[in-house]
């Protein structure tokens, strides 16, 4: 293929990332989006293996091979409510990507160089190799802590700010030292030296956040995965990578940015790690009388209500409630009542993640609102129901300073008329504080696996 070829395929491809990123924006063309990503990469892994940098093509198609059959299968395997590691352990594979094209390229002798191009392209290694580990390793330890294989607690090393500190310090004096060598044709042992250092500080990174904050740092890892690609663009004299790795490094800052408004934190807190954590700060104790309640009273409140908003949480996923939760909610509009959806930017366990679900199952895009369009709203709501969310609908967050979720937004389902409130046990949610919103007077407790009480719910709603 020509290299204007390329090119052009390569713009084409650009404009297909930009199209599609803005399709994601937004549920009703989030599909269309997929399909412009989805096109967009298929024209670029041509373009690339047809240009005339490729030679070895029995290797790459081993490669592509091996690479496609294992996402398949994990894609294939992977539960909705899995995605969130599988994300988190895809983010390392990029920095990992960047690590080993960063070594490849220092080891390549084809490379010849001169004055400032060297220079630069010495810089560009380090700085590629630099980002790519601590996206390896901090995405692994995030991959541990979603999956529950690592505890969700904050690491809080003494003096840990002062280690980041130092390691910061070491990583740009083994920089000078690199590139002091790397004139004259050496530079491995800065390399490996920095390369252990990043590993250590992608996992002390994330080790001293708290579980809180994880939506947070899944979406930061997502920058990095996208500045690592960015690096390796750089290296690899690759232009639409350059482009599409700051596409996905910029579109990860400001999902960051946008998470950490939603709740209430400031980046810098979260990167220097510790919310989540509850030594210091007590718990919301729970004290006071549950009252539970049955499908068929749960039933007769719906009927009775003539405004109700329903709550979807991690539970909602987990029992993938989604379709019976969308039955409902058509038998209730069809009888002329005021059906809502109030999704908080945090529930689940990823971003947009009940938006996917209830888009699965067919919820009209134009009740389910953003939790800042109808948290005033509540007073005026008959019934709330919130289906196995926790955290989110924690009025300890408001009022209580000492808990480990102080100042984070959440919907005020409390302020509605009654409050129904499915899930299991009394179990705490995803931060592990406990929630008065289950013993307060208005609040009554369905207990059980969210989409068999729904199911015994539609039942007497038929009945
Ligand atoms: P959580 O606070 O985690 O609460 C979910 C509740 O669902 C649990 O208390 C659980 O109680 C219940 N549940 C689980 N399985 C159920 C089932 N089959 N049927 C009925 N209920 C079930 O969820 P949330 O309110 O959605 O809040 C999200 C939390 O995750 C926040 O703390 C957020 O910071 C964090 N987080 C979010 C993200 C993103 S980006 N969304 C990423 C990582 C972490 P039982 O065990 O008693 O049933």
């Amino acid at each position: 293929m020509s290299h204007s070829l390329v090119t052009m395929s390569y713009i084409v491809a650009t404009i297909l990332f930009i199209l599609s990123l803005s399709g994601l924006s937004n549920q009703e063309t989030s599909r269309r989006g997929n399909y412009y990503g989805m096109i967009g990469m298929a024209i670029a892994i041509l373009a690339t293996a047809l240009s005339g940098s490729v030679t070895a093509y029995g290797l790459l198609v081993a490669a592509i091979a091996i690479g496609a059959t294992i996402g398949a299968k994990a894609a294939l395997k992977v539960e909705m409510t899995q995605m969130p590691e599988l994300v988190a352990i895809m983010h390392s594979l990029v920095g990992m990507a960047a690590v080993l094209v960063g070594y490849a390229n220092f080891l390549d002798e084809s490379i010849q160089l001169n004055g400032a191009e060297k220079t630069i392209h010495e810089m560009e290694i380090y700085i590629g190799v630099l980002i790519g580990a601590v996206t390896f390793s901090g995405s692994v330890i995030a991959f541990g802590k979603l999956s529950e294989k690592i505890s969700g607690k904050p690491l809080l090393l003494p003096a840990r700010h002062w280690l980041n500190l130092a390691l910061l310090l070491l990583v740009i004096a083994l920089g000078y030292w690199y590139m002091q060598q790397a004139a004259t044709g050496g530079g491995m042992v800065p390399l490996l030296l920095m390369t252990l250092l990043a590993l250590a500080f992608g996992v002390h990174m994330v080790m001293a956040i708290g579980g809180a904050d994880m939506p947070v740092v899944v979406s930061m890892l997502n920058s990095y995965s996208g500045w690592a690609a960015a690096a390796t663009g750089f290296m690899l004299n690759n232009d639409l990578l350059i482009v599409t790795g700051a596409l996905v490094g910029s579109s990860g800052a400001i999902l960051s940015y946008i998470m950490c408004k939603a709740m209430n934190r400031n980046f810098i807190s979260v990167i220097a790690g510790g919310f989540g954590t509850v030594s210091g700060a007590s718990a919301a104790v729970v004290e006071g009388e549950v009252q539970p309640i049955d499908a068929e009273e749960t039933a007769a409140l719906l009927l009775a209500a003539k405004n109700i908003m329903i709550i979807p949480g991690y539970g909602m996923a987990v029992a993938q409630a989604q379709h019976t939760v969308y039955e409902i909610t058509k038998l209730l509009r069809d009888k002329g009542k005021k059906v809502g959806f109030g999704i908080h930017p945090v529930a689940g366990r990823m971003p947009g993640h009940m938006n996917v679900l209830l888009a699965e199952a067919k919820v009209p895009y134009d009740i389910v609102f953003e939790m800042d369009e109808i948290n005033e709203d509540f007073p005026e709501v008959d019934v709330s129901i919130v289906i196995g969310a926790n955290d989110i609908v924690n009025p300890s967050a408001l009022d209580d300073p000492n808990s480990p979720i102080a100042g984070m937004p959440v919907l005020e389902c409390w302020k509605s008329e009654t409050t129904i409130v499915m899930k299991r046990s009394m179990a705490s949610g995803y931060a592990g504080v406990g929630n008065p919103l289950f013993v307060m007077e208005n609040t009554r407790m369905l207990f059980g696996d969210a989409n068999a009480m729904l199911q015994a719910v539609l039942k007497a709603l038929r009945g």
